[in-house]
């Protein structure tokens, strides 16, 4: 069984994630979605919604699992069995960091290969930071994340702006 290992933020998914995803669906038996829980790094959706956003917009693909995990990816990538990790490309300022972390993983666990799948023209511009930004301002975030995405993105910038 090939498995590979799609891991980030996911703060939150994003259209661009949901595309490298579907795409590596394809070269994979199971595709498992892992969430960083960082305990250091407070995020704008808890881990637990980021998964379960997560999983209410991959589940018509039976390939993929949505999990989260802490610590060193590569030990986590180990105990998963899987054979590879997924990171998405956008463009060429996304390069540096990839490199740098995907010559680290080789260094870690050298059998386990990091393949990257470059993202399709239209989500070239996005991030999750980026969308962010642009729903707290009040901006059109429309077809830059599935609609029960952006539904909970405006509830809980309500919610936020309710208590400040
Ligand atoms: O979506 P992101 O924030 O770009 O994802 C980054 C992520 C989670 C893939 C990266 O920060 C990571 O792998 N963190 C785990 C810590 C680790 O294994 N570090 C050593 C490898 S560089």
């Amino acid at each position: 069984m090939r498995i590979g290992v799609y891991p980030g933020s996911f703060d939150p998914v994003t259209n661009g994630h949901l595309d490298i995803l579907e795409r590596a669906s394809k070269l994979f038996d199971q595709i498992i979605v892992a969430v960083i829980h960082n305990p250091q790094k407070k995020g704008f959706f808890s881990i637990e919604e980021r998964v379960e956003l997560l999983q209410k917009v991959t589940r018509h693909n039976p390939r993929v699992l949505v999990d989260s995990f802490t610590g060193l990816l590569m030990d986590y990538v180990v105990k998963q069995k899987a054979q590879a990790i997924v990171r998405g490309l956008r463009a060429v300022s996304d390069f540096d960091y990839e490199m740098q972390m995907a010559l680290m993983n080789n260094k870690l666990c050298p059998s386990v290969e990091t393949i990257f799948i470059v993202s399709s023209p239209q989500y070239i511009y996005i991030s999750s930071t980026k969308i962010k930004e642009v729903a707290m301002l009040g901006g059109c975030i429309d077809g830059l994340v599935p609609p029960y995405v952006e539904h909970k993105l405006l509830e809980k910038i309500q919610v936020r702006k309710g208590t400040d």
